[in-house]
């Protein structure tokens, strides 16, 4: 097999770019592709293969065909395959690229908050999106997971650590650019909490309180009192405790924990894996930031429980490659946890091994579908794959797994604290515990609430001080760009899986976005509809057909234009909705439409500029 993609060469700095990250990854070079160029050695190391593309994009600022030839080589890896994983990430660079890249936010909440003035900063600075010439270039993006303090940039560094930048303005970017001063720490947000702190927290309970640098603050804040718990219970003991919960997953689909964890300790197949799926890319999203960003170590602490709990000894965290301090601040959790002997051979000091692995997405919304995720780990383009089999049967090396959000696993350590059957009298019957809400828009305080399971939606705005003022409800988009619109009539539903689940609307990923008067729906929809097209992993024609052309007739809808065809429009994205949803594979196409169905239902969608 030729590993090289023709009449190409890596510079002296790749290759040592290359060299060094397999060196520390335990990649011999007697191991690699050059000494043995078999099926085994590329099964082997095939799931370096995305983290070896983030070292060159890391370091060199963008991959040459001579830089993905000796990566093939080293990994073993078909050309023809390593381009095709790297040009499926957008933060991978397969063209010259300035080492200094800002991405600037343009999504459903930074659209509102001043994207395009900085938008109009960086092209009078830089010139037009995506230069290949100069020290610095630009680029539109998807949502950041910064949307509590929009508008965000996210300067992806050659050499460098990346930053996140939010709230972000015209002159602080233009200062940027001018000083290139990146001095000063990043920080996290800390969410909007009332002070005295509200008793009722249970998951944001310790954020803004503990170090999230410090494993003795951690401790002393209660922390790893319930993986002692869980070790004393067993994971039989475990078991009972999360069914007799009710908890169900906070990542969009609300399955049973308790079902899933069981499926995957009782398969005989071994070995066993659990994963964290912090790829949070939901537009509007950034819950499993802040629990990141502010409280590592209780993540590191429920995966561990996940392990024990499922008989798994290594477990992978997921995290969305556009989150670089919640990145820094697990890396260094993880380290400390295993020089602490929390992670390792006989964790705590009690019979089990268990150990975690950081993971970095590359910009792919779609990677957050847990088979795409796991794909990507190893090593191959994040698309779905079928279900059946599902992962706690087939996962993650064709193994089982278990895989959760954060937010469930966070609320794993309070199943523990509290017991199962103390944890279901929390919430409702059906939607037990608490929930995070992430609240952005036209809000007197955006930012991260907790709230029980049915408080309502007038409670959660009252928490943040009621709309802004002067400021008149229009709509409020519930669960993200696959969710829906609701208005004021739905002031008092209950926040639970089962009202909106009846109120034919889905509480997603926690988000909730009110739109005013002055906001434009019809561009958000425009919005919407173009991340979806771009997301869409194209691998099913339904929606990656069926993408295109709802951005299409939304565009005529909006501009008042006619299908050339003289089809009805309004009719067409019914039917593309109706398809879309019937025949994907997965989750995206299922909901790629459900946005803009919603708002043609409640009359939202209007030539452009009619609403504003
Ligand atoms: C397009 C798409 C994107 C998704 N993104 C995420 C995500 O970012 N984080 C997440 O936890 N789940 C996401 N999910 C849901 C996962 O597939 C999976 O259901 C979840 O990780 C299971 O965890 P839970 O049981 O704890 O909810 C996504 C699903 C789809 C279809
Ligand atoms: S539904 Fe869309 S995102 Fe999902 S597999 Fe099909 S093409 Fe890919
Ligand atoms: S950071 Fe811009 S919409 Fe989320």
């Amino acid at each position: 097999m030729d590993l090289r993609l023709r009449g190409s060469d890596p510079t002296p700095a790749e290759r040592a770019t290359v060299d060094l990250f397999l060196l520390s990854s335990g990649v011999s070079e007697q191991a690699n592709g050059r000494a043995a160029n078999t099926g085994h050695e590329a099964r082997a190391h095939r799931h370096l293969l995305l983290p070896a593309l983030h070292s060159l994009q890391d370091e060199i600022g963008w991959i040459s065909e001579g830089a993905l030839s000796y990566v093939c080589e080293r990994l073993t890896v078909p050309p023809a395959d390593a381009y095709g994983v790297a040009s499926f990430y957008a933060l991978f660079s397969l063209r010259p690229r300035p080492p200094l890249v800002a991405h600037v936010c343009d999504d459903i909440v930074c659209m509102k908050k001043g994207a395009e003035d900085i938008i109009a900063t960086l092209q009078d600075k830089l010139g037009p999106e995506s230069s290949e010439e100069g020290a610095a270039t630009w680029l539109r993006s998807p949502c950041l997971g910064q949307c509590e303090r929009a508008p965000a940039l996210l300067w992806q560094r050659a050499g460098s650590d990346d930053r996140s930048h939010a709230p972000a303005s015209s002159e602080a970017v233009g200062r940027l650019l001018a000083d290139g001063l990146f001095d000063a720490p990043e920080r996290g947000t800390a969410p909007q909490t009332e002070t005295p702190r509200d008793p009722r927290l249970r998951l944001l309970r310790r954020i803004g309180l503990v170090d999230p640098t410090d494993l003795d603050d951690y401790r002393g804040h209660g922390g790893y009192s319930a993986l002692r718990r869980a070790v004393r219970l067993g994971p039989e003991g475990i078991a009972r405790e999360l069914a007799d919960s009710k908890l169900m997953g906070r990542g969009g689909a609300a399955f049973p924990i308790g079902a899933k964890w069981d499926a995957v300790a009782k398969a005989p197949v071994r070995p066993h894996y659990v994963i964290c799926n912090a790829d949070e890319s939901e537009p509007g999203t950034f819950k499993d930031r802040i629990l990141m960003e502010e409280d590592p170590f209780a993540l590191i602490e429920a995966v561990t429980i996940a392990g024990y709990a499922t008989g798994a000894e290594r477990g992978y965290i997921y995290i969305r490659g556009e989150y670089p301090l919640a990145t820094h601040r697990l890396e260094d959790a993880i380290a400390q946890a295993r020089a602490r002997g929390m992670l390792g051979g006989n964790v705590m000091g009690e019979d089990f091994v268990f150990d975690i692995e950081l993971r970095r997405g590359a910009g792919a919304y779609i990677c957050g579908e847990e088979t795409a995720l796991i794909n990507s780990i190893e090593g191959f383009r994040g698309e779905p794959r079928n279900k059946p089999p599902f992962p706690t049967q087939v996962g993650l090396f064709g193994k089982p797994t278990a895989i959760n959000n954060v937010e469930t696993l966070f609320n794993v350590l309070e199943v523990l604290a509290e017991g199962g059957p103390a944890f279901a009298g929390i919430g409702t019957k059906d939607s037990t515990g608490t929930k995070l809400f992430c609240l952005t828009g036209a809000i007197a305080k955006p930012g991260l609430y907790e709230l029980e399971f049915g408080a309502t939606l007038r409670e959660l705005l009252d928490l943040a001080g009621g709309v802004t003022e002067g400021a008149t409800i229009q709509a409020i988009l519930l669960g993200g760009a696959a969710g829906t619109f609701i208005d004021t009539s739905d002031l008092d539903l209950p926040l639970t899986f089962e009202a909106t689940r009846a109120a034919s609307a889905s509480l997603g990923s926690g988000v909730v976005h009110i739109l005013d008067e002055s906001s434009d729906i019809s561009a958000m929809l425009l919005r919407i509809a173009a991340f979806m097209r771009d997301e869409s992993c194209g691998q099913c024609v339904p929606c990656r057909v069926g993408t295109v052309r709802q951005e299409e007739a939304l565009q005529r809808i909006v501009a008042g234009r006619k299908n050339a065809s003289g089809q009805d429009d309004v009719a067409l994205l019914a039917d593309l909705v109706r398809v879309m949803s019937d025949a994907s594979i997965c989750g995206l196409g299922f909901t790629a439409g459900v946005a803009v169905k919603s708002a043609l239902e409640r009359g939202l969608l209007t030539p452009q500029g009619s609403n504003s």
